[in-house]
C-alpha cells in the first residue's frame, strides 16, 4: 500500500519524506487555507515546493465547479509540474472533466467519495485515483472501512485499473485497515503515520536492552 500525506505543511511533507516510506501528498483547499497559502501566484509556488520535496504523486484541487473552469485550472496545474494529480470533485462536471484528463494522459483524483456508485462512475471516467472518505463517514456513524472493501469488490469485479485512496484517514488503524482491506493507497497526517512506530513493550524492550548494555560496559 502506498503511503502518501494528507497536509499542505512544508515540514511535515519534509518530515515524511525524510522517513523514507513517502509516495505522495494530497492537499485540498482547506489544507492550503490552514498553511496561509492565498492568491494564485503563492498556490502555484507552494505546490511547485511540494512537488520538489516529493517524488511522487501530488494532488492539486481544482475551484472551479463547471467543465471549462475546471479544464482550464486543471491543464495549468498539470503544467506546474510531472508529479502533479488533477484533483476534481465527483459532480456532473467533474465527471466530464476526468474523462477529458483521462483522454489526454493528465492524472485525475476523483475526490469527495461517500458512495460505492460515485466511485463506479469515477473509475468508467478513467479517473486515475478515487478518494473515499472514511474519516467523515466514521463522522456520521457508518462504518467507513465498509465503503473501502465495497470499492475494493467493485474494482476487483471488473478489473479497474483506478487506484483506491483511502481518505480522511485519522488514526492508525485506519491505516492497518485499509492495509488489510486492500486500499492501493491511503492518505494521512503525519501524526497516524508515526503512531504506526509505537508500541509500548518496544519501549520497555529498547530501555532494557540500553540499560542491560550499560551494565556491563559503563
Ligand atoms: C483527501 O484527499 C482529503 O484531503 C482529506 O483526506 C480529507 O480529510 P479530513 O476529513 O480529515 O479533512
Amino acid at each position: 500500500m502506498k503511503f502518501f500525506i494528507d497536509t499542505a505543511n512544508l515540514k511535515m511533507i519534509q518530515e515524511a519524506q525524510d522517513l523514507g516510506i513517502l509516495d505522495g501528498v494530497t492537499t485540498n483547499p482547506s489544507l492550503m487555507a490552514k498553511e496561509g497559502i492565498s492568491g494564485e501566484k503563492n498556490i502555484i509556488d507552494h505546490y511547485k515546493k511540494i512537488c520538489e520535496i516529493v517524488d511522487g504523486d501530488v494532488s492539486a484541487e481544482v475551484i472551479s465547479t463547471n467543465f471549462e473552469g475546471m479544464i482550464e485550472e486543471g491543464e495549468a496545474l498539470a503544467e506546474l509540474h510531472s508529479n502533479i494529480v488533477v484533483k476534481v470533485p465527483i459532480i456532473k462536471d467533474g465527471i466530464k472533466a476526468i474523462k477529458y484528463f483521462s483522454d489526454k494522459g493528465i492524472k485525475t483524483n476523483c475526490t469527495l467519495i461517500f458512495s460505492a456508485g460515485q466511485a463506479l462512475l469515477a473509475a468508467k471516467a478513467g479517473a486515475t485515483y478515487v478518494s473515499p472518505f472514511i474519516g467523515r463517514l466514521d463522522d456520521v456513524s457508518t462504518d467507513g472501512m465498509d465503503l473501502i472493501a465495497q470499492i475494493r469488490g467493485i474494482y476487483d469485479n471488473y478489473l479497474f485499473e483506478t487506484e483506491i485512496l483511502a481518505a480522511s484517514v485519522r488514526h492508525p488503524i485506519h491505516i492497518i485497515q485499509c492495509a488489510e482491506i486492500g486500499a492501493d493507497v491511503m492518505t494521512g497526517p503525519l501524526s497516524a503515520i508515526t503512531a504506526l512506530l509505537n508500541h509500548p513493550l518496544t519501549d520497555i524492550g529498547l530501555a532494557k536492552f540500553l540499560s542491560d548494555f550499560k551494565k556491563v560496559n559503563g
